[in-house]
């Protein structure tokens, strides 16, 4: 149900507004992980399929797998980084607990692939996990910027996205080492790492999502400030930066593997992000900033064809639809008699 807010709003209104909103959208979100998404690294079947095809998986991928369980790994440091960011607000908070759960069992699904294949000894791989903890992420560096729930959020969307993208292309991948096996009516089927790297894939898939939503509030009711943290984390983006012990070699196997790729980053990852956030590109979206700065103060947007929902502005209130080309259009008409 969507409770109608009346217009206009004060600064504090609006606050209260956004807390009110991310709080339900958490609910929503805990309600969907805990029906469609519940599994624990530890009890995956494919585990046991591990052992058989751990010798197809060339030394490339396996640079790859170890660097993704080193960025996940640092999981902690980005999640109580937005965890500070996000203050003593409750819901966030929450939030944040819950994203941190998931990610720490993306590391385990790694760090479980690695040993169980036999591509690591688990003193290895325990070894590296504890230099790799050595190193301290944050958002400010990451990012330039002080974090806040805002930006913390914006820049989460584009990294969640690109996490999800490079294990699709992982899977893709470790689907070819293991020979492209497929069942009796020639569908493809994703044995051990092939298919536990599913689930954080998945996961991944649900944070974005999740990410987008938060953005999403603010841009109803700041959406100054929803835009510009939008360009700030879009303007230099990269993975998170992360000092592995592996670094080189990652990197040189990211590279070779097209995950770093200028282009392919702008087209699969942070462009299909804009465009959920209704523009189309980034030139749409520094377009859009701009123009922002033009409209009245107080002025209401909205994405095209997706009209404010919960939210009936007053007749004063300039109701803007915002295009994917970033433009707006007013959309109230204050000439008509009242
Ligand atoms: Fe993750
Ligand atoms: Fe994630």
């Amino acid at each position: 149900m969507v409770e109608i807010v009346p217009g206009p709003f004060t600064l504090e209104g609006k606050q209260a507004a956004v807390q009110k909103e991310v709080r339900e959208n958490y609910d929503t979100y805990f309600a969907r992980a805990a029906k469609t998404r519940m599994w624990f690294p530890d009890r995956l079947e494919q585990r046991d399929e591990m052992p058989k095809y751990g010798h197809l998986i060339s030394d490339e991928t396996k640079e790859l797998l170890l660097g993704f369980l080193g960025v996940e790994s640092v999981v902690d440091d980005y999640v109580f980084s937005g965890i500070n960011a996000a203050g003593d607000s409750v819901a966030t908070r929450a939030l944040y607990v819950q994203w941190g759960f998931e990610e720490r069992r993306h590391g385990q699904t790694f760090r479980h692939s690695l040993i169980d294949s036999g591509l690591y000894t688990q003193e290895y791989v325990d070894k590296f996990l504890a230099d790799t903890a050595e190193y301290h992420w944050t958002f400010e560096e990451q990012t330039g910027y002080e974090e806040t729930p805002l930006l913390g959020a914006a820049y989460a969307i584009l990294q969640e996205r690109h996490t999800r993208w490079n294990y699709t292309a992982t899977r893709m991948r470790i689907w070819e080492e293991y020979g492209s096996p497929t069942d009796a009516q020639g569908k493809r089927i994703f044995p051990a790492i092939a298919g536990a790297i599913r689930f954080p894939e998945i996961d991944e898939g649900a944070h974005e999502a999740n990410f987008l939503n938060i953005v999403k509030i603010y841009m109803k009711y700041f959406p100054d400030q929803a835009l510009d943290a939008l360009n700030k984390v879009s303007h230099h983006y990269t993975m998170p930066i992360v000092q592995l012990p592996n670094a080189d070699e990652f990197i040189k196997c990211v590279l070779s593997a097209g995950m770093a790729d200028a282009k392919e980053v702008i087209n699969s990852v942070m462009n299909p992000s804009l465009q959920k956030m209704g523009l189309e590109n980034r030139r749409a979206l520094r377009k859009a900033v701009q123009n922002f700065r033009k409209l009245p103060e107080n002025a209401v947007v909205h994405i095209q064809n997706r009209p404010l929902d919960g939210m009936v502005p007053d007749e004063e209130t300039e109701v803007y639809e915002m295009l994917p080309s970033g433009d707006f259009i007013l959309k109230t008409n204050h000439d008509q008699p009242k």
